[in-house]
C-alpha cells in the first residue's frame, strides 16, 4: 500500500524542494491511470464543462455534475489527493451553502479537499467556515475562469505592476485564510516566481511558468486537445482515437470486422 498524499505532504514537498504534479481527471479510467502514473493530486476540475461536456466556459457546471464526476474519480484513486472544484455559485451565496456543498463533494462523493476561485477578501469567511468543518481548501488566483464575464474572455492576468501586486496580495491572503496550496493560473512567470517565494504553502501553476512549486494540467490538454500556449501534447491520444474510429468504420463497411477471432463457435 502506497502512502496517501495529504495536504501536509504538499507542504513537506515544498520544503524539500520536490515539485508537485497535479492532473485533472473526470472519470474512473482516467483517474486510475493518473494515480498509477504517480501524480500527487487529481483535480476534478469544473473544466469538466469544457473538456468533456462541450461547454464554452465553466459557469453552467453544477454541484450535481461535480458530485457525479468526483465520485467516479474518488473510487479509482488509492494514493493521490483528490481535490474537487466547488462550481460557480456553490460558495458565493454564504458560508452555510459553501460548507454544505464542500461536505457533499468530500463526505458523499469522496474528495479529500475542495478548491475555490477568488480572493480571500471576498471568500475568506467562506474558506474558514469550510476549514472549521475539517475540509482542506485549495485557493486559486490569477485567471479564475468562473469570472470570465468580468474579464470578457480568458486573458492572461497580472501583466501590469498594479495587477501583479493585487494578485500577490490575494495569494498571501489565501495562505493567511488557511488554504493548503494556491493555484496560479495564466500569470507572467516572474510574478509566479515572486508569489512562490513569498508563500509558505505550495503554488501550483498552470500557464504560470517553471518557478511554481508544482504544475497542474487539464488531462485532455496533454493528450492532444490543448490549444493554449502552456498546453504541451505529451501523446497525441486525440489523433490515435480519431484513427482508431476511422479504422473501425472502414472495417465494418468492408466486412473485415468482425474476423474469425471475434466470433463465437
Ligand atoms: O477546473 C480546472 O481544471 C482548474 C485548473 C485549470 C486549475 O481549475
Amino acid at each position: 500500500m502506497r502512502d496517501r498524499i495529504t495536504p501536509v505532504s504538499f507542504r513537506r514537498k515544498k520544503e524539500a524542494g520536490e515539485k508537485i504534479a497535479v492532473l485533472t481527471a473526470y472519470d474512473f479510467p482516467g483517474a486510475r491511470l493518473a494515480d498509477e502514473a504517480g501524480v500527487d493530486a487529481i483535480l476534478v476540475g469544473d473544466s469538466v464543462g469544457m473538456a468533456v461536456m462541450g461547454l464554452d466556459c465553466t459557469l453552467p457546471v453544477t454541484m450535481d455534475v461535480m458530485h457525479h464526476h468526483t465520485a467516479m474519480v474518488a473510487r479509482a484513486v488509492s494514493r493521490a489527493l483528490v481535490v474537487a472544484d466547488l462550481p460557480f455559485l456553490s460558495y458565493h451565496t454564504g458560508e452555510a451553502d459553501a460548507v454544505r456543498n464542500a461536505g457533499r463533494l468530500t463526505g458523499q462523493a469522496g474528495a479529500h479537499a475542495v478548491k475555490l476561485e477568488g480572493p480571500a477578501d471576498q471568500f475568506g469567511g467562506v474558506i474558514q467556515a469550510i476549514l472549521r468543518a475539517g475540509i482542506p481548501v485549495m485557493g486559486h488566483v490569477g485567471l479564475t475562469p468562473q469570472s470570465v464575464l468580468h474579464y470578457g474572455g480568458f486573458k492572461v492576468q497580472g501583466r501590469s505592476e498594479e495587477d501583479g501586486r493585487r494578485i500577490l496580495a490575494q495569494a498571501r491572503a489565501l495562505e493567511e485564510a488557511g488554504c493548503f496550496a494556491v493555484v496560479l493560473e495564466c500569470i507572467p512567470s516572474p510574478l509566479a516566481a515572486e508569489i512562490t517565494a513569498a508563500l509558505r504553502v505550495p503554488t501550483i501553476g498552470i500557464g504560470a511558468g517553471p518557478a511554481c512549486d508544482g504544475q497542474v494540467l487539464v488531462m485532455h490538454d496533454l493528450l492532444g486537445w490543448g490549444k493554449a500556449r502552456f498546453a504541451k501534447t505529451y501523446r497525441d491520444v486525440r489523433g490515435e482515437m480519431a484513427d482508431a474510429f476511422a479504422d473501425y468504420v472502414r472495417e465494418v463497411k468492408n466486412g473485415a470486422y468482425p474476423g474469425p477471432e471475434h466470433q463465437y463457435e
